[in-house]
């Protein structure tokens, strides 16, 4: 089976479920609608007020510097200290004759500075005295005015409310489109399982048809096929019972007719002959009745393959055959008795072409998920790969029995057997096998 290309990061990121995905269609075109809104409405906005505070700072700034100069006495610097603070919340100290340093290149709070440029026009430098507060230094004409200003009267609180909005709506919105699309998904996801189940063989009785139109479409497509299905199922194995069942009538009288055939000892061989054919047809009609009648009513259930798989291997060693069994204990749904009919089949085989039989089994996984495969090995002479394909096909015998002169079969084992796997939506396989035989796998979804 040809394995999917690597999946490339995008696919891996994104959720596979149906609800996943479609509640992340509806969400995030939303989220990145209001994250542009957002951004222009209050990016802009936020200019603006961070600006306006800059400008109430400065302005602050311009009247204390004009009460010094208009006061420029040592005294009064106490009351408009005093009143800058109570005021404006500004903590002032004045240094005389101190001299400003030249200005560092990138000064932090660029809209305060250019306020202070505006209304004030004096050299200044600013800096963050600490996580709260920042520092002003102005240089006067009689010495250096320091303000230390706290840092919420330059920024407005309102950003948190931006981030509260944004989660808020979009956690609002994902639990309303999670709550509705879960209610489409469900019928999704209940036809599906039914796909599935009904391809496994199992039965599925109609599914009601809900949730939106097309969903109740393909749901009623597929309670008309299932239906057309087993009526076909159905049809199949009547028409083959009837067939069987009205040639075995003649069948039987012709045999019977044989044996009361007087024994000219000319004759007698060829009557041996058509006996042996006759008996031969009964046989092959009598297998053909046992599959007809098996498939058509069984239905699945919880079966223990270890167990399975002993009581066949059992049987097979009545019949005298070496046989080896490495099955785990694994439980699954099966139609019992068409499963062991298939098994039997293939041990038959087996048995009759090889010496030793190997019966295994092991949980395996494949892309469409996991599956149980379970193998039937014999040391004989196998069949060529060129000739599997025909070896299923029903009344084709390709060997011999090494020294009987007949297969001993009737060439149905195998589509039997194909059949009954098939209708457990599984496969089986003939391969080179490791005791050298062949190996028969049947491969079973679970
Ligand atoms: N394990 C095997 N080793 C070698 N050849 C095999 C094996 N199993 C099947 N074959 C070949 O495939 C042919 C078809 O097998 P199939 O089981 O369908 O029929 P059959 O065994 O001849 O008859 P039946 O199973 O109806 O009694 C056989 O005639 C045989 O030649
Ligand atoms: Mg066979």
């Amino acid at each position: 089976m040809a394995t999917p290309p690597p999946p490339t990061l995008i696919r891996r990121l994104l959720p596979r479920g149906l609800l996943a995905r479609s509640v992340l269609i509806i969400v995030m075109p939303l989220l990145v609608v209001q994250v542009v809104a957002l951004q222009l409405f209050y990016g802009s906005h936020w200019e603006v007020v961070s600006r306006r505070l800059a400008m109430s700072v400065a302005g602050d700034l311009a009247t204390v510097t004009g009460l010094m100069e208009r006061f420029p006495d040592e005294e009064d610097r106490g009351w408009i200290f005093a009143a800058a603070l109570v005021n404006s919340e500004l903590v002032l100290s004045f240094d005389p004759r101190a001299q400003l340093p030249s200005p560092p290149d990138n000064m932090p709070e660029r809209d305060l500075a250019r306020a202070i440029a505006e209304q004030l026009n004096l050299p200044v430098i600013i800096s963050h005295a600490d996580s709260r507060t920042v520092r002003i230094d102005l240089q006067l004409r009689t010495g250096v005015l320091t303000a230390e200003v706290p840092r919420k009267r330059l920024f407005t609180g309102t950003v948190y409310l931006f981030w509260l909005w944004l989660i808020g709506s979009s956690a609002l919105l994902f639990a309303i489109a999670a709550l509705f699309m879960r209610n489409q998904v469900k019928p999704i996801r209940r036809l599906a399982v039914a796909a599935e189940a009904f391809g496994m063989g199992r039965e599925v009785g109609p599914i009601k048809p809900e949730g939106a139109v097309e969903v109740r479409q393909a749901a009623t497509a597929f309670n008309l096929m299932q239906a057309r299905v087993r009526r076909f199922l159905a049809q199949r194995t009547e028409m083959l019972a009837g067939v069987s069942h009205d040639l075995r009538t003649p069948l039987t009288r012709m045999r019977l007719a044989l044996a009361m055939l007087p024994g000219r000892t000319a004759d007698a061989e060829e009557i041996a002959e058509l006996t042996d054919d006759v008996v031969e047809m009964e046989r092959m009609i009598e297998a053909y009745l046992s599959f007809a009648r098996g498939e058509g009513s069984e239905q699945t259930e919880a079966v223990d393959l270890a167990q399975m798989a002993e009581e066949m291997a059992q049987r097979a060693r009545r019949d005298g055959a070496l046989v080896e069994v490495a099955v785990p204990a694994i439980t699954m749904r099966l139609r019992p008795d068409a499963m062991r009919r298939a098994l039997a089949n293939l041990i038959d085989n087996a048995r009759r072409h090889g010496k030793r039989i190997a019966l295994s089994a092991a949980w395996v996984s494949r892309p469409g998920g996991t599956a149980v495969e379970i193998a039937v090995d014999d040391d004989g002479p196998g069949i060529p790969p060129t000739r599997r394909e025909e070896a299923f096909r029903p009344f084709v015998r390709l060997t011999e029995v090494a020294g009987t002169g007949s297969t001993g079969g009737t060439g149905l084992g195998l589509a039997i057997a194909r059949d009954i796997v098939r209708a457990h939506g599984g496969e089986i396989f003939l391969e080179d096998g490791p005791l050298g035989g062949l190996r028969a796998r049947i491969r079973l979804p679970v």
